[in-house]
């Protein structure tokens, strides 16, 4: 059978398909794909491995007729349209569970390294401006014993809180159901505003949809505490990054630590990109060689479950 693969994938991937009998067609350049090559490539595909910033949608499927399964290399899922996927009965596979320590692990770099100043400490150290220990120089924010709010309580969410307790912080979280956790945490699920209002983090781990879309708007960061900071691993959708400026530029938060970004990658210009209290990263959450490798044999395993008719081992449901 035929699969497209909208990027090179780290691992052997492309070999364990083409030992499974399948012709593969790989686009090799380091941007995204054209949405009208793609659109070509898929006429005769009867699986796509494809990734977040490639947007599946039902013109693009609706060039596919023969297309079995799209294997999204990552776990969020919100580039396919997958109402219009099961329409036309193809199957839909993410890439959970396998990123989810090297996610959290990111989200706890960013809390600690936007606490502590380190980008200033950093670059204040490398320019020579370092003229000894002072007692003021970059105050941070602790974290030992602080107060951290999770707005969604999913696996990422649980790994944070499980590294929160190492670091004896009080932890509420927002969720649909309750976390079902061991007595190593003590997590206690609040409504949003409580979260906003009693955290000094606030780090976002909520899936990207409709109804979180602008979670955390005007009105919302209008209840946090002026010492709090914002942490965001998860989608850039669910901030309103206009709102996050002027917050704080009036004092209303401390600092925030961005991941992602709403549009990705920014515009150059975008002032988000050079605001002293925002600390930024390239979309690397689940950027470790062994989660990006895991994400790759698990986006084929899909692929080549469902190939063989056999059910896929992380379906998305809707
Ligand atoms: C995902 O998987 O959704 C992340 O954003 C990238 O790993």
């Amino acid at each position: 059978m035929n699969i497209v693969m909208t990027r090179e994938l780290p691992g052997a991937v492309e070999e364990r398909i083409r030992a499974a009998g399948h012709d593969v067609w790989v686009y090799r350049e380091n941007q995204s794909i054209p949405s009208s090559l793609l659109r070509e490539k898929v006429q005769d595909a009867h699986g796509l491995i494809c990734l977040l910033t490639d947007r599946v949608d039902a013109e693009t499927l609706s060039a596919a007729p023969n297309l079995k399964v799209v294997a999204n290399y990552a776990v969020g899922f919100e580039n396919i349209d997958v109402q219009a996927c099961a329409e036309r009965g193809i199957v839909v596979t993410n890439t959970p569970d396998v990123l989810t320590e090297a996610t959290a692990d990111m989200a706890f770099a960013l809390l600690m390294g936007a606490a502590r100043h380190l980008v200033p400490g950093h670059k204040l150290t490398e320019q020579g401006a370092f003229t000894g220990w002072q007692p003021g120089l970059l105050l941070g924010h602790a974290v030992h014993g602080a107060t951290l709010g999770i707005v969604g309580m999913g696996r990422i969410g649980q790994a944070v809180a499980r590294r929160a307790a190492g670091f004896s912080m009080r932890v509420l979280y927002t969720s649909r159901s309750p976390w079902d956790q061991d007595h190593t945490c003590n997590a206690k699920r609040v409504d949003l505003d409580a979260l906003l209002a009693e955290s000094d983090f606030i780090s976002l781990h909520a899936p990207l949809t409709p109804q979180t879309h602008h979670i955390i708007n005007q009105k919302a960061l209008a209840q946090l505490k002026p010492s709090a900071i914002l942490i965001n691993t998860a989608r850039g959708g669910l901030l309103d990054q206009e709102a996050l400026l002027q917050a704080l530029s009036q004092g209303t938060l401390a600092g925030a630590a961005l991941d992602v970004f709403d549009p990705e990658p920014p515009e150059a210009q975008d002032p988000i990109l050079s605001h002293p209290k925002i600390l930024l990263a390239p979309h690397t959450g689940s950027a470790t060689v062994q989660a990006r490798e895991a994400m790759a044999n698990l986006a084929a395993d899909n692929l080549l479950a469902v190939l063989k008719d056999k059910p896929p081992i992380t379906p998305v449901h809707i």
